[in-house]
């Protein structure tokens, strides 16, 4: 079978981090990228980063946690463009701390983001691939969902993000022979700690406000940058591969949640309030950063998207 080099890519969550490292990977390769992104500017400054060494993208505002938003968006790429042969439904959200601690609220809204969107993304596109495969058997595309090693990283720390990424795991499993029918590939990824924003802008509730300012230090000087993520979808595209751990402590997850679960449960308990205390003032000291207030409202103590 001939290698699947895509035409036309779209990255949602393409304003930073590994959204941003994917369509400009694409880009670099010869494809058009739509970047889409709740944040216009972010999206724009994607296409910009694109477009100034010679690649061709569009900027699109989307919240993926809208559904009619993505019916628009998908019959303007449509018409604009024609049918998308990738699309990598990366926007997602970090949320954390304890589950009493979590509300309906934030619930909605992380599930809104993070699984909803991925469905949507794969809802409206899988049905414009489907259709063309149908006009047009030789046409093949692909439904790539960032997903994470949280899929498979029971903890206390991460309950509602760990369970919209396990839902996004499940959910990409499931469809993938079906859409095999319709000639569309589907992968999910599961990284690991990437250097990106998303600790920054992670909800993060109860106790867990300072350990979630250590890991945004931590992760950014020593977890590696997005563009590892980039190339494993590049990867995972390829040769079809189903689901694809990123990083040495994703695959170590990933096996130890299915050849030694009881291990997983056993890492699950890890950070009770005294020991996210105690993990705080470790690195404070490793890092020399100063200790962040660890609360800026009552209850939540980042709220930044
Ligand atoms: N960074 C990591 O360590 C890591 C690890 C595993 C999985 N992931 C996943 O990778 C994906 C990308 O995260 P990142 O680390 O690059 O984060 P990031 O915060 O750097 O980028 C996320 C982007 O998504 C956009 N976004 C947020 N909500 C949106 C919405 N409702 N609609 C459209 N766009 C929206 C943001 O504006 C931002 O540009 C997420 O799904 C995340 O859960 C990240």
């Amino acid at each position: 079978m001939a290698r699947f080099e895509p035409r036309l890519v779209v990255v949602t969550g393409a304003g930073s981090g590994i959204g941003r490292a994917t369509a400009e990977h694409f880009a670099r390769s010869g494809s058009t990228v739509i970047c889409a992104d709740i944040d216009p500017s972010a999206a724009s400054e994607t296409v910009l980063r694109i477009t100034e060494r010679g690649g061709q993208a569009d900027a699109h505002t989307l919240d993926v946690a809208d559904p009619a938003a993505w019916d628009q968006f998908a019959e303007s790429v449509r018409t604009t463009h024609g049918v998308a042969d990738v699309v990598v439904n990366n926007a997602g959200i970090g949320m954390g701390g304890p589950f009493l601690e979590h509300t309906a609220e934030d619930w909605r809204r992380v599930v809104d983001v993070n699984l909803l969107g991925v469905v949507h993304g794969c809802r409206v596109f899988g049905a414009q691939l489907a259709q063309r495969h149908r006009d047009q058997p030789d046409q093949r595309g692909y439904l790539v969902n960032i997903a994470s090693a949280a899929a498979f990283t029971p903890s206390r720390l991460l309950p509602a993000y760990a369970a919209t990424k396990a839902a996004v795991l499940m959910l990409s499993e499931s469809i993938r022979a079906e859409m095999a029918d319709h000639g569309v590939g589907v992968t999910a990824i599961c990284p690991g700690f990437i250097a990106t924003n998303i600790y920054a802008a992670s909800t993060l509730v109860g106790g867990s406000g300072a350990v979630g300012g250590i890991a945004q230090d931590f992760f950014s000087r020593f977890a590696p940058g997005p563009d590892l993520v980039a190339r494993h979808i590049a990867f995972a595209i390829r040769y079809g591969v189903p689901v694809m751990p990123v990083t040495l402590g994703a695959w170590v997850s990933y096996g130890t949640y299915h050849f030694a679960t009881p291990l997983s449960r056993l890492a699950a308990k890890l950070g009770n309030d005294s020991g996210l205390n105690r993990l705080a003032d470790l690195g404070n000291r490793l890092l020399g950063t100063p200790t962040r207030p660890s609360t800026t409202s009552p209850r939540h103590e980042s709220r930044t998207s």
